[in-house]
């Protein structure tokens, strides 16, 4: 197996789960994690990194200069993400960036481009597209396993203080950054993206495919003072004629983890990340079932950078991730809709800023969301909030 070279762009944030995994290296992965690229180190990040004799570079380009890498992977805010991944492919290396792969269909568009110009892949760190429970559901699914699927949905509501908000280099929330570039952040397209995207990619037509999107219906709110939406209702029908249901919120006075379910001709797929770290579970009409496995763990998030490190180090037996620039599209084409199409409202219910939590929530929302999720059956969608 080769060795590679890895450096991890952004530091902080989402950043140090990379850098945790990267520097402890706790599945034995054969590569060398050669430099880190961050504009914005604290003194105590360059103390660290000096420690671990990781050398830190304020752009791709200074690190190009003078080395190489097989794996660029990207945590910087999403507006960095094509740029970043243009100069990466350009100067030969593999990348693996995060969620969501850009801010705008074009975006991606441009970076699949990349890919062919510079024949490199960017893989995108949807961590459940790389997950053992969730890809061997979806082999089972285009086998024809449960029959058809016929619809799915998914809820998670997870409030966000306002310091989320506020964090970093001030990104969240915002339609464009300081320099007008497009953003797109929402918490549809950044925190809960990942429950939205896998019900799009378990239905998609073949391992690298996510199901492609004929219609949405979205209901965007915002209780926190910010440019885009952080609570939402989306109804999706897929050219297939699937019918999808999405529900997230930051704004809900109640936390509620991901849970999402999938009706198909021969069987209910269900999963609910507060029970049993999540247990992915087909159940059949007969009474029977069968389990995938625990999706909520820190070895299946690992997995993104487990498979493509193994992959590019040719290790045996490793097949090519399946999270690319294009399985992403229908995702990004979803929220690429919403941002031109979509007017986002602030509540017209009662908002209240809860002081001491720093955080601003809607009574009653999580039992108002949870309500609609519930009653909402197969082919049956319920529409606004
Ligand atoms: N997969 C997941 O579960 C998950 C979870 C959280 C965030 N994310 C994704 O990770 C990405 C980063 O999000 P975050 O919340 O950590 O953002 P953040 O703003 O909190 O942190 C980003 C890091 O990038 C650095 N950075 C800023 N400009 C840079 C530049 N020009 N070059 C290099 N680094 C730069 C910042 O200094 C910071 O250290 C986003 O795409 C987000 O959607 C994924």
């Amino acid at each position: 197996m080769k060795k590679i070279n890895v450096i991890l762009a952004g530091w902080g944030g989402y950043g140090q789960f990379y850098a945790d995994v990267l520097i402890r290296n706790p599945h034995g992965l054969e590569y060398s994690f050669r430099a880190v690229i961050d504009p914005f180190l604290r003194e105590e990040d360059k103390v660290a990194l000096d420690g671990l004799n990781i050398p830190y570079f304020d752009d791709l380009d200074a690190f190009y200069a003078e080395g190489t890498a097989e794996l660029v992977i990207i945590s910087a805010p999403i507006h960095l993400h094509r740029p970043m991944c243009e100069t990466a492919t350009r100067n030969g290396s593999t990348v693996l960036c995060e969620k969501p792969a850009a801010a705008r269909l074009c975006e991606l568009l441009e970076m699949r481009e990349y890919e062919t110009r510079y024949k490199k892949n960017i893989f995108i760190g949807f961590q459940w597209s790389f997950a053992d429970p969730i890809l061997e559901l979806k082999r089972d699914l285009l086998r024809g396993v449960y029959g058809r699927a016929l619809s799915g949905k998914a809820i998670v509501l997870w409030n966000r203080d306002v310091s989320y908000y506020n964090r970093s280099t001030g990104w969240a929330g915002k339609r464009k950054s300081k320099d007008g570039a497009y953003v797109y952040d929402s918490v549809a397209s950044n925190a809960t993206a990942h429950y939205l995207n896998n019900l799009l990619f378990l239905l998609g037509d073949g391992m690298d495919a996510s199901a492609e999107v004929a219609e949405i219906q979205a209901d965007c709110r915002r209780a926190n003072p910010i440019e885009t939406f952080d609570t939402c209702v989306l109804n999706i029908q897929t050219a297939k004629g699937q019918e999808l249901l999405f529900i997230a919120s930051h704004a809900a006075d109640r936390n509620i983890d991901p849970i999402f379910e999938i009706v198909c001709e021969k069987a209910v797929i269900a999963c609910d990340f507060s029970r049993d770290s999540g247990l992915l579970t087909a159940r059949l009409p007969d009474g029977s079932s069968k389990q995938y496995g625990a999706l909520n763990t820190p070895e299946q998030e690992q997995k993104k950078i487990v498979n493509t490190i193994n992959w590019l180090g040719s290790a045996p037996g490793v097949e090519k991730p399946v999270s690319t620039v294009m399985t992403t599209r229908p995702f990004a084409g979803v929220i690429d809709y919403i941002f031109e199409a979509i007017e986002f409202k602030t509540f017209d219910r009662e908002v209240i800023f809860d002081r001491a939590d720093n955080r601003y929530y809607v009574p009653r929302l999580s039992d108002t969301l949870m309500d609609y999720y519930n009653s909402c059956e197969c082919r049956e969608i319920i529409h606004g909030l």
